[in-house]
C-alpha cells in the first residue's frame, strides 16, 4: 500500500528536511524515560534514511540537535550525543552498501571533541558516495548559520585587506548579495530544501534552515517521530507533489 502513494509522474523533492519532534512525548505516554524516546527516534531515523535512499531522494537534512537544545538537562544532552556517536560508528557498513554520503551542518566549535572526530571521519569515509546525502544538523541553528556565514565573508575580506595592504574602508565597498551570503553557508553546494517536514503536531520552524527554507513547502504531521514509518514519508512526499510552487510568481 505504502509503495503506491508517491505519484510516479510528478517530480520528487530533491532535498527534504525533517524536524524530528515528539521523542519525549512518545516516551512519557509510555511511562518511559525521555531517553528511551530518543533511542526509538534513532531507530526511526535509520528507517527513514533507508526509505529516502530507496526513493532516490538526493538530500535529506535531519535536525538532530539545535543550538538551543543545550538548555536540556546534562543527562539528556549526554544521551543524545552518545546516540549520535553510536549512529556514526555503527552505520558505516550501511552507508557503504547504500552509497550514502554523510555531511554536517552546524557549528563544530561547540560540540564535544569525540563527536567532531566521529563526524569528520564519517564525512571523509563517505565523501565519494554518489547516493543519498544525509546532512546531520548538529549544534545547528538557522540564525547561527547566517551569523557564521557573514563571519566567513568578513574573514575573506580581511584576507584580501592583508594581501592588498589596503584597509577595508579605503577599498571599493563590497556589495552584499544573497549569492555572497549563500556561498559562505556551511554547505553552499546543497540545493535549498523543497520539502520541510515537522512531526508531532507542532507548527513552527524552530530555527531550522531559515535561509535555505525560504521557499520550502511545509508538511506537518501529528504523528510522533518514533512512530513515523516509510508510509508517512511517502504520504508527505505525495502531499508535496500536489502543491503548486510559484516562488513568489503568479499562476501561469
Ligand atoms: C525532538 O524531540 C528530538 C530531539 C531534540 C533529538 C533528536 C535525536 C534523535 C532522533 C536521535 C539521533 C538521530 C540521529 C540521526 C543521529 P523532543 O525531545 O523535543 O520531543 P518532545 O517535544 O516530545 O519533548
Amino acid at each position: 500500500m505504502a509503495s503506491s502513494v508517491v505519484l510516479a509522474s510528478s517530480p520528487l523533492p530533491r532535498h527534504i528536511g525533517i524536524i524530528m519532534d515528539g521523542n519525549g512525548r512518545w516516551a512519557q505516554r509510555k511511562n518511559q524515560l525521555r531517553t528511551q524516546g530518543h533511542l526509538e527516534g534513532l531507530k526511526t531515523a535509520k528507517k527513514i534514511v533507508k526509505a529516502a535512499s530507496d526513493l532516490h531522494i538526493q538530500f535529506l537534512t535531519l535536525y538532530v540537535f539545535s543550538t538551543e537544545n543545550w538548555k536540556r538537562t546534562a543527562e539528556e544532552v549526554r544521551f543524545i550525543m552518545g546516540l549520535v556517536k553510536q549512529y556514526l560508528k555503527a552505520e558505516l557498513d550501511f552507508y557503504r552498501e547504500n552509497r550514502i554520503r554523510i555531511r554536517h551542518a552546524g557549528d563544530p566549535g561547540g560540540l564535544p571533541r569525540d563527536i567532531v572526530r566521529e563526524l569528520e571521519e564519517a564525512c571523509e569515509d563517505t565523501r565519494s558516495f554518489e547516493g543519498l546525502q544525509v546532512i546531520l544538523a548538529l549544534n545547528y541553528g538557522g540564525r547561527d548559520a547566517i551569523v557564521r556565514a557573514v563571519g566567513r565573508w568578513l574573514d575573506s575580506l580581511k584576507k584580501i585587506e592583508k594581501i592588498e595592504k589596503k584597509p577595508l574602508e579605503k577599498r571599493v565597498p563590497v556589495k552584499i548579495t544573497e549569492e555572497g551570503i549563500r556561498s559562505c553557508l556551511d554547505n553552499p553546494d546543497i540545493p535549498d530544501p523543497d520539502l520541510i517536514i515537522r512531526t508531532a503536531g507542532e507548527y513552527r520552524t524552530s530555527n531550522f534552515l531559515l535561509w535555505e527554507g525560504a521557499y520550502a513547502e511545509y508538511y506537518f504531521s501529528e504523528t510522533l517521530w518514533p512512530d513515523w514509518t516509510e508510509a508517512d514519508l511517502r504520504v508527505a512526499i505525495a502531499a508535496y507533489q500536489q502543491r503548486e510552487r510559484r516562488f513568489g510568481g503568479s499562476k501561469p
